[in-house]
């Protein structure tokens, strides 16, 4: 049960409690000293109950935020980063799975990364790449305007050896006799080898299962090593859109515990 429907469940029991309490009080006292009492007992009973799930709540949020900030240190710390990182949390991807990311690139040190959906996370991957000294991020951006933005970033953080932006906008495919809308891929056409698959975008108006095209359409570029990993993992539609995967292309995964959930999806088990 929710934390908001145990409030509310306690509420109604406390509600009930005081009619009940009331009711049989008055045929013993009187009136006026009845309700007097058990309107300060509920009144009690109801702060104490409030007090308790905002208490909770607080707990919950404080640990939320601790965990955030841990990330982001250790990503500061590891990076060498140059400036201020551009906000993360929101619509950006957040710290702990910004860290999820960089630890996957140290440990797959890849040599190309696709992502859809440009932003931070392009910053940290092309940060993980120059501390390699090898690989290229290349991300999509169907909005021109942050597709430029996320350019800029990457030029004032001097990274323009390891990352490039492609404006790609939002165009009709096909897929088993099904309509679906995705990045143009055009550009990505001369690759032939994916190492690790950043799924960040597109974004949920464009369609509840946006981020489904990904990987029919550039299944040909992955191979048996490669990575994807799906950030905002905990909405419903991503858990469907990796149980697709699954069935049709036999790409295992595993739920990361993350603020937003992720999804790593991987075609070897990983023993
Ligand atoms: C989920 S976001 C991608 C976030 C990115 N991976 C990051 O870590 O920052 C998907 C798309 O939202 C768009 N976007 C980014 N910031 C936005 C904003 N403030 N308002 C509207 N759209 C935005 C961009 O086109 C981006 O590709």
């Amino acid at each position: 049960m929710k934390p908001y429907q145990t409030l509310k469940l306690h509420s109604l029991v406390i509600a009930v409690l005081f009619i009940v309490i009331t009711l049989i009080g008055v045929q013993y006292l009187p009136p006026l000293v009845v309700i007097l009492t058990t309107t300060s007992l509920a009144i009690v009973a109801l702060s104490w109950r409030l007090y308790r799930a905002l208490h909770r709540q607080i707990e919950i949020q404080q640990f939320k935020v601790f965990r955030q900030t841990e990330a982001l240190t250790g990503l500061y710390n590891t990076l060498d980063i140059q400036h201020p990182l551009p906000t993360t949390r929101h619509r950006a991807a957040s710290p702990d799975f910004l860290h999820l990311l960089a630890r996957e690139i140290f440990r797959l040190q890849p040599e190309l990364i696709v992502e859809a959906g440009s932003g931070t996370s392009t910053l940290v991957a092309a940060y993980c790449l120059k501390k390699l000294g090898r690989g290229k991020i290349i991300s999509l951006d169907h909005l021109e305007k942050y597709a430029e933005i996320s350019r800029r970033t990457i030029k004032s953080h001097g990274l323009d050896n390891f990352a490039e932006v492609l404006y790609a906008p939002i165009k009709d495919y096909e897929i088993d006799g099904k309509k679906h809308l995705w990045y143009d891929n055009s550009g990505l056409e001369a690759i032939d080898r994916i190492d690790l698959f950043i799924v960040d975008g597109p974004p949920r108006n464009i369609a509840t299962d946006a981020r489904y095209p990904a990987v029919p359409l550039l299944i040909d570029k992955l191979h048996e090593n490669s990575i994807v990993l799906l950030d905002d993992g905990a909405r419903p539609g991503e858990k469907q859109i990796v149980s697709q995967w699954k069935q049709k292309y036999g790409l295992n995964y595993t739920p990361e515990p993350l603020e937003k959930g992720a999804i790593s999806c991987h075609f070897s088990d990983p023993g």
